[in-house]
């Protein structure tokens, strides 16, 4: 369970970044956030894993022993920890070129690249197994010993995926995880996606409000930093309007 309670970020010069924001996501949800650019979606994942500090407000994060932790007041060593149970998805993967499928899986359980040097010859043969099922899961299993650099946008993101899923997280965070991918990819990522909520909340940032409407149990719908819509994934024209403003006939155009 992640919970998020009138967090506020404003810059200096007065803008407010984020404005309010609270919301709370148990597992069987996967909740889509949609927004105009700029709105503030990132930042407001951002603030979910404590890669930005909110100037007000709390982040409440229940772990697996259903122990609670305010993650906006952490320190960086407790963070680190919490952050390991965090599984995250980005638009541009992530992953680390020159290795293999199956090395960056494996990366998921370690937290950074540095550990990893140190750590890799000393998985056990049942993790590698196991980085073999999350690979599976995603039918890239063929492919665990091929570099990253080889793969096509689509297979990237289902590496990305099976890192997640290896991690064994509370919580998943996907930043735009389909942005890059033409329409079949997007549905198949979505497909593998959605399935994870079952057992930890799914949080994913989308510019498709169709595949939001198809996939998510929510949608959550930020303008200049505030939630102006929490529910129902089905929005009508005008929501759609209220939300992305001038955005719309582009998105529009790239749904056809
Ligand atoms: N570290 C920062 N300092 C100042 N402004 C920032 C910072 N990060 C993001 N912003 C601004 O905050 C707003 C929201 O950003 P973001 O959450 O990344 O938007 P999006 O909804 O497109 O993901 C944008 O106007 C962006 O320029
Ligand atoms: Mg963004």
């Amino acid at each position: 369970m992640i919970e998020v309670i009138n967090i506020s970020k404003t810059l200096p010069n007065g803008k407010k970044l984020l404005d309010n924001i609270s919301f709370k996501v148990k597992k069987g949800e996967f909740v889509g956030i949609l927004g105009a650019s700029g709105a503030g979606k990132t930042l407001t994942l951002r603030s979910l894993n404590g890669l930005l500090k909110p100037d007000s407000g709390s982040v409440i994060f229940k772990n697996e022993l259903g122990e609670k932790v305010n993650i906006c007041t952490l320190s960086n060593k407790k963070l680190r920890k919490v952050r390991q149970k965090i599984g995250v998805i980005f638009q541009g993967y992530h992953l680390v070129q020159r290795l293999s499928v199956l090395e960056n899986v494996m990366i998921g359980r370690l937290g950074s690249i540095t550990t990893f040097r140190s750590i890799f010859y000393g998985f056990t043969d049942a993790e590698a197994h196991e980085a073999m099922g999350a690979l599976e899961k995603v039918n890239m299993e063929h492919l665990a010993n091929n570099k990253v650099s080889s793969l096509s946008g689509g297979e990237k993101q289902r590496v990305g995926i099976a890192r997640a899923i290896f991690q064994k997280p509370n919580l998943l965070l996907a930043d735009e995880p389909i942005s890059n991918l033409d329409p079949k990819n997007a549905k198949l990522i979505m497909k593998l996606i959605k399935p994870l909520s079952e057992e930890i909340p799914v949080i994913g940032v989308f510019h498709q409000p169709e595949m939001t409407a198809k996939y998510c149990t929510r949608v959550i719908a930020i303008k200049e930093g505030k939630i102006i819509y929490d529910g129902k994934p089905n929005l009508s024209e005008d929501q759609l309007s209220e939300i992305y403003g001038e955005e719309l006939s582009t998105l529009a155009l790239q749904a056809k």
